[in-house]
């Protein structure tokens, strides 16, 4: 066979993988263009029904709170420190006038049966006291690691225990329990799970990216747990890169958004038709270049801006200790 009895074959095969990746790039893109239906499904009658949000007492779990209440829902606030949380209900009530607000106070890290079968009740007394409702949706915010971009050699025990605690353990055991509170009466529940970009397994932070790749998997079992079983209860997993947050104090730039902009995109993407998505646009740009670079220099990208990562929260706590 001459050299040029393979250009046609090999052109078809370059113009079908072409075509592929055109598809499903710009099928991907075209998510970012549909409206959402979190108010329509999920709050038909503005001011009606009820979202918890865990870990609301900074970053984008408060983000959450924030968009949540400027769509018109109630919101409980799940935290571990009373004080803090007083006072981000504070801020929403002069913020969103309208909107109610509940606590619950929960230590993640120092988690016991019985806190986490009493939760459903909990829920319900809240809603019934803020004046009546459902709750219809659930974030399952909170997550984050003891220490950041520590080698897993460096960690303690308790520090991989808490990290699955905080990323992995309670958001199941919390949609467990308020699984039966979610929706009703016609009106459906939806669960919305924080995911990273660090599920693809990166280097320095093991347990965290291993937690995540949980939280993914989680969220497609779940999801097709609820088809299978025809349950009115939509789940997704939002992905994030880098965002300003409390635990991750950075500057914001096109491809870090701040908290509010973070969870404010994650609502706008209900009702994309799909399960585990980019929460933001610039991220999902990103998340390409990682789809199409070979692993190996991805690795070694990551590797060396988590050393970074690692050696500028060293600085802050050694300034914070001085
Ligand atoms: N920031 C990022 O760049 C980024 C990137 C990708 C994914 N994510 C994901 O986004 C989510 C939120 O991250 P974030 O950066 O916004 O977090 P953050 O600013 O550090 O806020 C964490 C929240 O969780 C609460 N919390 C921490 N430990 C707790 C415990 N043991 N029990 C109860 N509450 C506890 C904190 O309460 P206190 O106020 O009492 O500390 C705070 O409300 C996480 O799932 C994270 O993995 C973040």
């Amino acid at each position: 066979m001459s050299l040029s009895e393979y250009s046609t074959p090999l052109s078809y095969i370059g113009l079908a993988t072409v075509s592929y990746i055109t598809y499903k790039y710009t099928s991907q893109a075209t998510t970012f263009l549909l409206p959402s239906t979190l108010k329509s499904r999920y709050n038909p009658n503005l001011k009606a029904n009820w979202a918890i949000v865990t870990g609301a007492t900074d970053g984008i779990g408060f983000g959450f709170c924030q968009e949540l209440c400027a769509r018109g829902f109630n919101v409980i606030l799940h935290g571990r420190n009373a004080a803090k949380l007083e006072k981000r209900q504070r801020e929403l009530a002069a913020e969103f006038p309208d909107a109610k607000t509940g606590s619950l106070v929960l230590d993640v890290q120092a988690l016991k049966k019985d806190d986490v079968d009493g939760i459903a009740d909990q829920v319900r007394l809240i809603i019934e006291k803020g004046g009546g409702g459902m709750l219809t949706v659930l974030v399952n915010n909170i997550g984050g690691e003891t220490k950041a971009a520590a080698m897993l050699s460096e960690l303690t025990y308790e520090d991989v225990d808490a990290t699955f605690y905080l990323n992995a353990v309670f958001m199941t055991q919390l949609s467990r329990v308020l699984m039966p509170v979610l929706g009703g009466n016609g009106v459906p529940g939806l669960i919305l799970n924080v995911s990273s970009v660090a599920a693809i397994g990166l280097p320095y932070i093991t347990v965290y990216s291993g937690a995540k790749g949980y939280v993914e998997s989680f969220t497609a079992a779940l999801s097709a747990e609820m088809k299978a079983e025809g349950k009115n209860i939509e789940v997704m997993a939002l992905k994030s890169a880098e965002v300003q947050s409390g635990g991750y104090d950075v500057p914001t730039s096109l491809f870090v958004p701040t908290a509010r902009t973070l969870a404010s995109a994650g609502l706008n993407r209900v009702g994309c038709g799909r399960e585990i998505v980019w929460a933001y646009f610039w991220h999902w740009v990103q998340g390409i270049s990682m789809d199409v670079s070979p692993r190996w220099v991805l690795m070694k990208f990551a590797a060396m801006k988590l050393k970074a990562i690692r050696e500028w929260m060293m600085e802050k706590e050694k300034r914070k200790k001085a």
